[in-house]
């Protein structure tokens, strides 16, 4: 597909070790040196009752810790050397709350946009796009932008993180 010219798409399972294997010959086959890693694989997978984060089953802890730890340190490690060859970047993409997570996409956006109307909510005042994501990560890729910035923590929350304090002081209204 042309959407796809120069680029490579690899549908794999990040945890497993062919998958991440997998996911660096075909990159390195396609353009011969790896730029940049990007963890951004990640889910909170409800268990066989639905539930979720520290109620879920232990197996499932498990599962989950594989894919958004286990998998960002084994990719990091296998990354490592071809990054170092061009002096390249890791971004890590992770949550501090995931409120929504399990939802279905459109849950998903219909939570967050309702959560975009009431201002001590999301500041921003909208649910966060994809882009909005994309354009952090496009920046710190881009060393000629970014050069000085190593090793930072970045939010890009539309503000929310600012008034989670005030929540827990004020309440959040009903
Ligand atoms: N949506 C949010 O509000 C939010 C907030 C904070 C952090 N995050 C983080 O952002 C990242 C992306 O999440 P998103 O919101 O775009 O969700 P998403 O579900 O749209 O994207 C997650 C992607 O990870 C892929 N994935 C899951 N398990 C995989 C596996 N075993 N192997 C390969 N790929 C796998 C899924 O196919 C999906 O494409 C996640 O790490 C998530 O924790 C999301």
């Amino acid at each position: 597909m042309a959407r796809f010219s120069g680029k490579v798409a690899i549908v794999t399972d990040i945890t497993t070790s062919k998958g991440q294997d997998l996911i660096i010959s075909s990159t390195l086959k396609k353009f011969g040196q790896i730029n940049i890693l990007i963890n951004n694989a990640g889910a909170n997978l409800p268990d066989a009752s639905g539930n979720t984060r520290s109620n879920c089953a232990i197996e499932n802890l498990q599962k989950m810790l594989q894919l958004n730890l286990q998998s960002v340190v084994e990719m990091t490690q296998k990354t490592r050397p071809h990054l170092a060859k061009t002096r390249g970047e890791i971004v890590n993409i992770s949550s501090i709350g995931a409120a929504a997570r399990g939802l279905s996409a459109e849950d998903s956006l219909k939570f967050y946009n309702s959560m975009g109307e009431i201002p001590h909510c999301i500041p921003a005042g909208y649910c966060g796009q994809p882009e909005h994501l994309a354009s952090v990560i496009a920046f710190l890729a881009d060393r000629k932008a970014s050069e000085y910035i190593v090793g930072q923590t970045i939010i890009a929350d539309g503000g929310t993180s600012l008034v989670l304090g005030m929540h827990s002081v004020f309440g959040v209204k009903k």
